[in-house]
């Protein structure tokens, strides 16, 4: 549902009088220590992914291992996006070449590199008549139907609790909206609830979502093929949490006027909505603007991912169809996209249930670290689902924060840190080389105290 802000809900209750902070600014003497501040008006942020964080959402991009050694490759992607897909390190003839034997090398190669550079990671895919291992190609009946199950449990084992989304199964539809016959359709109709149900109960810490392209136009048969689908599982209880629009604007296709009718749709399924593959012939600004804007005028709608960082490196090279030209040099459609990012979207909904927070703890406990810090948190925007937090760091420039989220909110997103996480309430960031100011998307699942902090030097 797509609502126009009025007062922005933080600016009512997340505001916290200047006397408690002054109090609280008395009593920290210790070496480390957190403060709070009010809220702040939120500058233009002059990344993607900073950008997009600033209402909650992330800005994403392929990522392909092999191209991890190249460095004018890496400082641009860590620079500019916090999510990351592998592009096709995670896919089943990557991670299964031999029936049950599984191999996760390039895969995990890509989770290190995004996390410790404070992205999270998008898993894909996982059911696909594509990309199959050879041994895969010509099972059908039981025996596929089995051994789908055993690659999806090995393989969200293998990843269980790091990933923020996965896509279980990919591109399953025709364009009429039929499903596409495929040896996984062969074993029967109900393979897709079959992977959703075994996905859930593999790691029930991800998002899972049905991803697909040519449905970003609401009036095609493929579009509400899909749609009907997840409208099913969603009213049987089948377990899916999104649903990803490939967006590949490319050979032929362009963006629909009605692209946000279609993300506002599914939405209203209860599911989140992504762009996961984006690319514009000849990256047209009209369109990349187009598109997102109409991701940033739905609540639901969580992050665009751009398929691929510069135009070397898009699958449809030849189409020029990235933010970033070959030598890494940034687009007119780049700052297109960041203009759009940083007006914000008519997506503030007044939250549905009283926060509770932050009455405690508006003076975190800290952990007196091992030198002279201090973390300032400051609330940023607020969601029904979600909040932002701005993080100022003072006293050093070497610094560790460790931010420790009440259950069950959960981190799912930051911008502007390298970092890793020791679990998923649990997130250690140091700096990535651009300051001292960064930030978090907390889920607070019914939560709203803010979380605990402490700073050290290192
Ligand atoms: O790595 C081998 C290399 O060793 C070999 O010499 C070369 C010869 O063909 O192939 C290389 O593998 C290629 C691989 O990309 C890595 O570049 C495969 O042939 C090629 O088929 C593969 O293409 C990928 C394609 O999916 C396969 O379906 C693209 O990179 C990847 O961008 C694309 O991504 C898909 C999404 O997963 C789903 N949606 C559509 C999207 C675009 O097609």
């Amino acid at each position: 549902m797509t609502t126009t802000p009025t007062t922005p809900p933080h600016k009512r209750w997340w505001r916290t009088p200047t006397s408690r902070l002054l109090t609280a600014a008395a009593t920290l003497t210790a070496t480390a220590a957190v403060l709070i501040t009010a809220p702040g008006a939120d500058a233009a942020a002059g990344t993607l992914g900073a950008a997009a964080a600033q209402t909650g959402r992330y800005f994403g991009t392929a990522i392909a291992a092999g191209k991890l050694g190249n460095t004018a490759y890496t400082t641009l992607a860590a620079r500019e996006f916090n999510m990351v897909t592998p592009e096709n390190e995670m896919k089943p003839d990557a991670t299964e070449p031999n029936q049950n034997q599984f191999t996760f090398s390039a895969g995990d190669q890509i989770y290190n590199w995004a996390t410790s550079h404070g992205a999270q990671v998008r898993g894909h895919t996982l059911a696909w008549h594509a990309q199959q291992p050879g041994w895969m190609q010509n099972m059908g009946g039981s025996t596929l139907r089995n051994a789908m199950i055993n690659h999806i449990q090995k393989v969200m084992t293998h990843y269980q609790g790091k990933l923020a989304y996965w896509d279980v199964v990919n591109e399953a539809f025709n364009e009429d909206g039929s499903r596409r016959s495929s040896n996984l359709q062969s074993t029967g109709n109900d393979w897709i609830e079959v992977a959703f149900k075994t996905a859930r109960a593999a790691d029930p810490t991800t998002k899972l979502c049905y991803n697909d392209y040519n449905i970003d136009n609401w009036n095609y048969a493929k579009t509400q093929g899909v749609y009907t689908m997840i409208r099913d599982f969603k009213s049987r209880g089948v377990p899916i949490d999104c649903v990803g629009l490939q967006a590949h604007f490319t050979g032929g296709s362009s963006v629909p006027s009605n692209l946000q009718t279609t993300i506002s749709s599914f939405a209203a399924l209860g599911v989140d909505v992504a762009l996961t593959e984006v690319d514009v012939t000849n990256a047209s600004t009209t369109q990349y603007a187009a598109l997102t804007q109409a991701c940033m005028n739905v609540a639901r709608c969580v992050g665009i991912t751009v398929w691929g960082v510069r135009d070397s490196d898009s699958w449809r090279s030849g189409e020029n169809p990235l933010l970033f030209d070959g030598n890494g040099n940034k687009k007119s459609a780049y700052n297109s996209v960041l203009n759009v990012l940083n007006s914000g979207g008519g997506t503030t909904t007044t939250p549905t249930t009283t926060p509770t927070g932050p009455t405690t703890p508006t003076t975190p406990t800290t952990t007196p670290g091992s030198g002279n810090c201090t973390a300032t948190l400051s609330a940023g925007q607020t969601w029904n689902d979600r909040y932002n937090l701005n993080v100022s760091v003072n006293g050093s420039s070497t610094w560790t924060v460790t931010m420790t989220v009440p259950s069950p909110a959960k981190i799912s997103a930051t911008w502007n840190i390298n970092a890793t996480w020791p679990s998923s309430q649990v997130l250690v960031a140091t700096p990535n080389g651009n300051g001292n100011n960064w930030g978090v998307t907390i889920q607070h699942n019914g939560n709203w105290n803010w979380p605990s902090v402490s700073c050290s030097t290192s």
